[in-house]
């Protein structure tokens, strides 16, 4: 079983969506995909009801996941972690333990060298439109993901 946690501020935006579509393009029975937050502002939420909208349209549900804080002990469970923007890639490196705590840590974006963008927008404050756009970008960055992932070329 390959582990893999999609990491954001809130765990209610953008790492859901994250979650839902990297878990829509693996088997279930060789990848376990989750979620956290940098932050604890959210533990115990459900998806902001935008992630979950815009999920519903392409065919995904994310309502049942539930937000929940990083914790260190994720190092041990996961063997990749995806960071949303470089504010949760530095936030998660400085929890990092040792070198192979720091490996697992990557920006999302970095495996697509096609996009142009090195961070995935925060659409907290932003309209539905902003999900969307977080939707198409999350999508073509875990199309990408789930190809390498299954090919073992990561
Ligand atoms: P996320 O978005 O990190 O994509 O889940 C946010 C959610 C909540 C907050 C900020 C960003 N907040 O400040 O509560």
């Amino acid at each position: 079983m390959t582990s893999i946690i999609m990491v954001c501020l809130g765990n209610i935006c953008r790492s859901p969506l994250a979650h839902g579509i990297l878990e829509s393009k693996l088997p279930s029975d060789q990848f376990y995909i989750d979620s956290a937050g940098t932050a604890n502002y959210h533990v115990g939420d459900s998806p902001d009801h935008r992630s979950i909208a815009v999920a519903k349209q392409n065919g995904i549900d994310i309502s049942n996941q539930r937000g929940r804080q990083f914790n260190v002990s994720d190092f041990d469970t996961f063997d990749y972690i995806f960071t949303m923007d470089d504010s949760n890639y530095q936030n998660i490196i400085a929890l990092a333990r040792n070198h192979n705590d720091t490996t697992k840590v990557k920006r999302i974006l970095e495996v697509d060298e096609s996009i142009q963008l090195t961070h995935v927008p925060d659409p907290y404050y932003g309209d539905i439109s902003d999900f969307e756009n977080v939707f198409q970008i999350l999508d073509n960055a875990c199309d990408v993901l789930s190809k390498r992932l299954l090919h073992n070329s990561l």
